[in-house]
């Protein structure tokens, strides 16, 4: 890493043991919730990828993966508000048990929209799991059945999580530093 990068590195506000402890705590979770149906995951990239890899190897329920992309932030720090889909799924969803995962709700707007989108396509059953909230998300009235951890209101990069496509790859999260 460029001494520039690691510099934006700043406090780890969720070390790699408590991340990997609470995944494990949410696989249960959702395996015990869905016991006896087949789910499918779906995972919103790219933030999402290392959250979903984690946690969907822990499910005992029997699981179909898929993923679609959406733009939100461009590359600022700040919600746009404009969302589109730059790649939708590959299957339908109608009769299905639909799980999206998501790595953090800050405003909301990104996963509301989405939620309206994939509602609309009538799965069985929609509900959703992010690893993290931020405060605005609790302003909105979308429900959130399974968080990972709340957070305050801050920039965060690792697992997954980037700032300008940079930091994906820490294994813990931590405060971006500008
Ligand atoms: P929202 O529409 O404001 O809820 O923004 C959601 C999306 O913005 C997330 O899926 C992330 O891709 C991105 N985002 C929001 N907060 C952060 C952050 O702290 N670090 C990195 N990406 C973030
Ligand atoms: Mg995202």
């Amino acid at each position: 890493m460029s001494t520039e990068a690691a510099a934006e590195i700043g406090d780890v506000l969720i070390g790699e043991e408590e991340l990997q402890r609470r995944v494990s705590e949410l696989a249960a979770q959702i395996s015990a919730d869905y016991a006896g149906r087949e789910l499918l995951v779906i995972g919103v990239l790219k933030g999402a990828v290392f959250f979903i890899a984690d946690l969907v190897r822990r499910l005992e329920v029997p699981c179909e993966l898929d993923f679609m992309a959406v733009s939100s932030y461009g590359s600022s720090t700040h919600s746009s508000g404009v969302v589109r889909i730059l790649k939708d799924l590959d299957t339908p969803i109608a009769g299905r048990h639909v799980l999206v995962v998501e790595d953090v709700i800050d405003s909301g707007l990104t996963l509301s929209y989405l939620m309206k989108n994939l509602a609309s396509r009538d799965p069985a059953s929609l509900e959703i799991c992010s690893l993290l909230t931020k405060p605005g998300h609790r302003r909105l009235s979308m429900r959130t059945r399974y968080v990972g951890f709340d957070l305050p209101d801050v920039f965060v990069i690792g697992y997954g999580l980037d700032h300008q496509e940079r930091h994906r790859t820490l294994p813990y999260i931590a405060a971006l530093r500008l």
